[in-house]
């Protein structure tokens, strides 16, 4: 029985201070359940409210990428720089930590390989499964304009009506077919239509022309997708104008981890997404950091 003797008496009410409301820094997370406005705060930083996501999802359908081989020595140690992972949850269940501390980003779409039609994606993970994983978010890949459009989209919404019955947030990311153009026009249709379809954040691929009308257009967060290995200098530029441009911060793979020096980077690539560095500063910091790794490993 609980101790009860000399119960302190309640008397401070503060009754000058106006009751406090939480406000989510998350665009669009207010009308969201407190489990799932919880859960995107494991994936974008509460006090910058953007993220620096590192992707390492690749091999579900293009196997071992270069860089990739061994999740467990070259990307574990870079797990303590990324707000998130997104990746499978062959990897998680096999190869990350579970004191991981980041939020989990677990691919939850698949099926083909890059043998076949890609567009051609089922859902591949069930919800059930992604609470067991205690994941922050589940992704699935759209493609509009692609073959199976309409599949695609049906995925990403069976994945939006199970995560609200759990608190899951679900990452719709565009992904564009060979033959189409990559310009704002297309992404802004495609990111609203995830974000009309439920999604609660959108990846989308940076572009140089109208990134700005993407994102504005948008009722939900847009991350950055990586895309391409391109030299650093211009990967970091990339990422600082698409976060000037109104991104919620970058989900980068392969810029970061073919990079000669991961950890220099995804540490430059947090400079400029979280505390708005300049990109040459954030070049300079890269070449700093990258001599002291190169050297460790020399
Ligand atoms: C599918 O297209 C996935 O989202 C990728 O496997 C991955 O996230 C791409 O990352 P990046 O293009 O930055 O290497």
């Amino acid at each position: 029985m609980a101790d009860t003797d000399n119960l302190k008496e309640t008397k401070e009410y503060f009754l000058d201070i106006p009751m406090k409301t939480s406000q989510s820094n998350v665009r669009g997370a207010n009308a969201l359940d407190w489990g799932m406005q919880n859960r995107l705060s494991r994936i974008f930083q509460p006090g910058s409210g953007k993220t620096v996501m590192l992707a390492v999802d690749h091999g579900y359908f293009q196997g071992p990428t270069a860089g990739l081989e061994r999740i467990d020595v070259t990307i574990v140690p870079l797990l303590r720089h990324a707000n998130a992972l997104m990746c499978t949850r062959g990897v998680l269940r096999s190869t990350v930590p579970s004191s991981l501390q980041s939020g989990v980003v677990l691919r939850a779409s698949g099926g083909p390989s890059i043998l076949k039609e890609l567009s051609n994606e089922h859902i591949a993970v069930d919800m059930g499964d992604a609470v067991r994983l205690n994941v922050a978010a589940v992704a699935v890949q759209v493609f509009i304009g692609g073959e199976f459009e309409s599949q695609s989209i049906h995925n990403m919404t069976r994945l939006v009506d199970a995560g609200l019955g759990c608190g899951v947030p679900v990452l719709g990311v565009t992904a564009v077919g060979k033959d189409m153009a990559r310009d704002a026009r297309y992404f802004r249709l495609a990111c609203r239509m995830c974000a009309e379809l439920g999604a609660q954040f959108v990846k989308t691929y940076y572009v140089d022309e109208g990134f700005e009308t993407v994102t504005a257009s948008c009722p939900a967060p847009v991350v950055m997708a990586g895309g391409k290995k391109l030299p650093e200098r211009d990967a970091l530029t990339m990422a600082y104008r698409a976060v000037q441009e109104g991104a919620a911060g970058v989900d980068m793979g392969r810029n970061i981890f073919q990079s000669e020096a991961p950890t220099a980077m995804i540490q430059a690539v947090n400079k400029v997404v979280h505390d708005g560095m300049k990109p040459e500063h954030a070049y300079e910091l890269y070449q700093s950091l990258r001599r002291e790794e190169v050297g460790r490993h020399a």
